[in-house]
């Protein structure tokens, strides 16, 4: 629902299968103008339906004369509508416009220093400095009606432009951070070029989105399931705002929560959801229904089951009930253009997601369009605790998947004492908010080691903690070493049960963030 199609302004991106497409979109959207990702072959009926602003181009990893190469509608040219085309974009560009693309006598991977000629519209105030490069194809001459706007050593046209027809292309990156002068590129491309005036701030978009939903769900009452998580809680918020007492939260406590988890997560969202919000106590239940259990697939399929299976009993005690809230991001619902090979199953993903079907309702998605930054920024608009916003993401299955073999309350009450002190001394070093996650987890190995004099033979606990963008690649952490040191020892000798730590170096892929 919530669509912004009456969004005033936006800036459309087709994209063509560039790694940095999400990127290009969102630091549009840090300059203030609402933006877009539709698939390069997108119909230009749909384009006109759109109305953009301007047109961006992404990059893409093929040959515009590879078979098969991703080519747009040719009228996106015609459209009197600015364009903006990056590197596989500026070729695409010149190609359509009857310009040789060649293969380049020397790839052009990294940094260069760019030389502006041309140093208005596009490039305006943008004096000589780094930018990134990453092609394999380069022009080899220009494109009719085109001129050459900077260059680089290795690039004779680095940036181009038509004057007359608003199209300008640059073979480098500037959504990049390695690309000194890149917001300042975007900006003059979207204000100075595009004319856009700017106003996608948060406050705008609770405005708009809460005025949405009021008018869609009317009378009708509206449940939403609230893990803890940020995308839930500002999710509820923004339908609170709309709906007022139509909207009952659920907050079902599995028993797999961390340390005094679901008691800060009632605190917090009683005092904000105050009546309107309902916690049930189901760990028993679970708990014994994963008793015996070590197979991760189990797992996940019994707790999803068995949440689905209470959430449906409280909310039947509900009358009138239409709507489910979801907290549903853009990265979720953009129509990837890439080809992902054979779908295979890695982990079974169950939040609320199996939610609908099983119970008819119809999904209310508020955040459809946001990215998860921006999802933190309109949470603080609507005034929900810094604690919520910036907490790192929870799997649904929680600790279920982080004690690896049986769940037991013991193991439970062991990894929830060595998950604490990892996050207290990320947050006692400053390290907490730079990193995307971070937990621990209990491994089915018992290991020799010696305290006093005497022989133990304890649990080992691991600690996995990456950076990412969006879960979907990480890379592991560089916790400082002496870090590392403070954080083992603490374990070691604060948690009885544990007498080894190891910390995880793998990245993702090949690996994945949780271990099972
Ligand atoms: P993986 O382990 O697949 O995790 O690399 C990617 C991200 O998803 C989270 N995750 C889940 N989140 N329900 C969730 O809501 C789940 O079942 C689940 N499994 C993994 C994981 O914590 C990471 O952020």
């Amino acid at each position: 629902m919530t669509s912004n199609q009456n969004q005033s302004e936006r800036i459309l991106i087709l994209d063509f299968g560039s790694q940095y497409t999400q990127l290009i979109t969102r630091k549009v959207r840090e300059l203030g103008v609402y933006s877009e990702i539709k698939p390069y072959n997108t119909s230009i009926d749909d384009i006109h339906e759109l109305n953009p602003n301007g047109i961006i181009l992404s990059g893409g990893p093929d040959s515009v004369y590879a078979e098969n190469a991703p080519l747009p509608a040719k009228e996106i040219f015609d459209l009197s509508v600015p364009v903006l085309g990056i590197c596989y974009g500026l070729q695409l560009t010149a190609y359509f416009h009857g310009a040789k693309v060649g293969e380049s006598k020397k790839r052009e991977y990294g940094l260069a220093e760019l030389q502006v000629d041309r140093a208005t519209d596009l490039l305006r105030s943008v004096p000589a400095s780094q930018v990134w490069m990453s092609h394999g194809d380069a022009l080899t001459e220009l494109p009719a009606g085109f001129q050459s706007i900077a260059h680089t050593d290795n690039s004779q046209f680095a940036a181009l432009a038509n004057l007359e027809k608003q199209i300008y292309c640059v073979q480098f990156h500037p959504e990049v951070s390695h690309t000194v002068e890149g917001q300042k590129i975007l900006s003059n491309f979207i204000y100075g070029i595009c004319r856009c005036q700017g106003g996608w701030t948060p406050s705008a978009f609770v405005e708009e989105t809460v005025t949405g939903i009021r008018s869609a769900i009317g009378r009708d009452n509206v449940i939403c399931g609230l893990s803890g998580g940020v995308d839930s809680a500002v999710a509820a918020a923004l339908v609170y705002e709309a709906v007022g007492d139509q909207l009952t939260c659920i907050f079902v406590d599995n028993g797999l929560m961390r340390k005094d988890e679901a008691e800060e997560v009632e605190d917090t969202f009683k005092a904000y959801f105050k009546a309107n919000f309902i916690s049930i106590d189901a760990s028993n239940l679970f708990l014994a229904k994963l008793a015996g259990v070590t197979e991760p697939e189990r797992k996940r399929k019994i707790i999803g089951e068995t949440f689905i299976e209470v959430f449906e009993e409280e909310s039947n005690k509900i009358a009138n009930v239409k709507y489910l809230v979801q907290g549903t991001l853009y990265p979720d619902v953009i129509e990837s253009v890439s080809t992902q090979g054979p779908s295979v199953t890695i982990k079974t993903h169950h939040n609320v997601g199996g939610l609908p079907d099983v119970m008819r309702l119809d999904l209310v998605e508020p955040l459809r369009e946001l990215f998860k930054d921006e999802v933190r920024r309109v949470g603080k608009e609507l005034g929900l605790s810094a604690k919520i916003l910036g907490r790192h993401p929870f799997p649904g299955p929680g600790l279920a998947v982080r004690i690896l073999g049986e769940i037991t309350e013991e193991r439970l009450a062991i990894l929830r004492e060595v998950d604490a002190i990892f996050i207290d001394e990320l947050r006692n070093h400053d390290l907490y908010d730079e990193i995307w996650q971070a937990f621990a987890v209990l491994l089915p190995v018992k290991t020799v080691g010696v305290m006093g004099d005497l022989r133990t033979y304890e649990n080992v606990a691991g600690l996995r903690a990456v950076t990412s963008e969006d879960g979907m690649t990480a890379d592991w952490a560089r916790i400082p070493h002496d870090v590392l040191a403070t954080i083992s020892s603490r374990i070691i000798n604060e948690v009885r049960g544990v007498n080894r730590v190891v910390y995880d170096v793998s990245s993702k892929p090949p690996s994945t963030i949780e271990w099972e």
